[in-house]
């Protein structure tokens, strides 16, 4: 599962240079993603409970902690088949190149690498549940990432979120649960540093004033929760999902390997209007294992700039992930969208026919991705309102949903034999602009392109792993 999810995908090579790529995606390809493994015994691993640091240089487990068999017993209690993988983000490692707009970025790969996981479990029959009752603190102390004495010279890593994987039944860690593991934490044995990367840093003080406003305290569950707050795990009301014919030939291990950005489109390749359906109902909730990862329902709808999909005029377009929010958002945005229903299989909605090449281009930073591809998007998260249900720390998990949206969009685009790249630099107030948003009832969050790759003929590939080199 690991080495689907967060492996190495292959070597890159260009003259003296070489650097790998990974099956989950980062900005700027700097991985500021960590993962912890915190399971039971497993047989061929360890006779203990143990907190294991994945390395996906090596695709190898680190040991990073024994813990003692009652104390893990305790806390996941009866539950053998299940184990928590814990991600952690060291914004350091895209503050240095991105400044400020780091912060984002890592939400963002944060949102890929747990799409990453949920696909790379559903692969063996697992299921991969993100837990809502885990705060930032307990996600500390039980990965070890809390541990400043392991972290002497190296950058400190932000807590973000804990995924259940489980081979039975769904699983949800209690707040008791979560107590316990933390206890066995804090009395088991551990060992092993974390490397330093830079041995100079530049303060980015707004990134770390952003990350202590959306410390993430962990949701309780609902029988201890006052009536009036959310449940812990909503459910979605159903927008229509249109069952795509999926060519059965497809290897999904092959898909998810060769997944790539692409950073150029060829300005001219077409696709036609069911692929282009199914493409986005795969980001419809319900529609596959990534959905069911997430325990909130869909904030997050999709700004549309087709430019080449036969059938489908060029222009404008809003798909609505969550029924419930057609209202609010048409309420936002500007009184001349025409809201005509594109497409009667899907919650489509056609605002303006008209040319976006130019302005998707410009609205991306002048990057010609945006413009040259069959579509590309602007993702507008329900922010306000989200943040008035779930508390500031949810901000994170809005730009996390844009992620398993970009990382869908990129599997998606290369089952079609088609290529994706997720566009973290845009202009965000140019894009409300546009759409008529005001205030923060609506937020553009990331922004994703879909088109036919032109490909550097210049850089040879070689495989994530020595030992799957087929001429070894
Ligand atoms: C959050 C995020 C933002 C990104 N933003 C851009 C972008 O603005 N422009 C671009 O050309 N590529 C962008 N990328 C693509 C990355 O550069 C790419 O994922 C990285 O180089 C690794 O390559 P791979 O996706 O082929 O594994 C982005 C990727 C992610 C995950």
């Amino acid at each position: 599962m690991l080495r689907h999810a967060l492996g190495l995908s292959a070597w890159k090579q260009f003259g003296q240079s070489r650097w790998s790529l990974r099956v989950n995606p980062s900005s700027g390809n700097l991985h500021p993603t960590e993962a912890y493994v915190l399971c039971g015994p497993l047989p061929g691993l360890a006779d203990h409970p143990a907190v294991y640091h994945y390395a996906a240089d090596g695709h190898a487990l680190e040991l990073r902690c024994v813990f003692d068999d009652d104390a893990w017993r305790k806390g996941l209690g009866e539950r053998t088949d299940v184990a928590l993988v814990a991600l952690t983000s060291i914004h350091w490692r895209e503050a240095w190149k991105y400044g400020e707009r780091a912060f984002r970025y890592c939400q963002h790969d944060l949102g890929h690498a747990i799409a990453a996981i949920s696909f790379a479990a559903a692969l063996v029959g697992w299921r991969a549940q993100l837990q809502p009752a885990w705060s930032h603190r307990a996600i500390a102390e039980s990965s070890g990432t809390g541990r400043e004495q392991d972290f002497v010279e190296a950058e400190p890593e932000d807590p973000a979120c804990v995924i259940a994987i489980s081979s039975e039944e769904a699983f949800e860690c209690s707040t008791e649960m979560v107590g316990q593991l933390v206890q066995a934490a804090s009395g088991g044995q551990w060992s092993g540093h974390a490397s330093q990367l830079s041995e100079d840093h530049v303060t980015w003080s707004f990134i770390d004033e952003v990350a202590r406003a959306t410390v993430d305290p962990g949701r309780i569950e609902s029988k201890a929760r006052p009536a009036t707050s959310a449940p812990l795990r909503e459910e979605p009301s159903p927008v229509g999902i249109l069952k795509a014919a999926r060519d059965r030939a497809l290897d999904a291990r092959a898909i998810l390997l060769q997944r790539r950005s692409a950073v150029a489109f060829d300005g001219r390749s077409t696709i036609d209007r069911d692929t282009f359906a199914g493409m986005l109902s795969s980001v419809l909730h319900g529609s596959g294992p990534q959905w069911n990862c997430l325990w909130w329902t869909p904030r997050v709808h999709l700004a549309l700039f087709v430019h080449r999909v036969i059938d489908v005029p060029p222009g404008l377009y809003v798909l609505i992930r969550e029924a419930g929010a057609m209202n609010s958002l048409r309420r936002a945005c500007r009184p001349e969208f025409l809201w005509e229903q594109a497409d009667e299989r899907l919650p489509l909605w056609l605002l303006a026919p008209t040319d976006v090449r130019a302005l998707a281009a410009r609205l991306s930073c002048d990057q010609g991705i945006a413009s040259d591809g069959f579509f590309s998007l602007g993702m507008i998260a329900d922010f306000e309102a989200s943040l008035r249900t779930f508390g500031p720390s949810f901000y994170r998990h809005l730009f996390w949903e844009t992620g398993v949206v970009g990382q869908t969009l990129y599997l998606e685009a290369e089952a079609a034999g088609a290529r994706a790249t997720g566009i973290g630099c845009f202009y965000d107030d140019p894009v409300h602009e546009l759409l008529g948003l005001r205030g923060h009832t609506f937020q553009s969050l990331y922004h994703f392109t879909v088109g036919q790759p032109v490909d550097d003929t210049r850089l040879t590939t070689g495989p994530g792993y020595s030992w799957e080199d087929p001429q070894d």
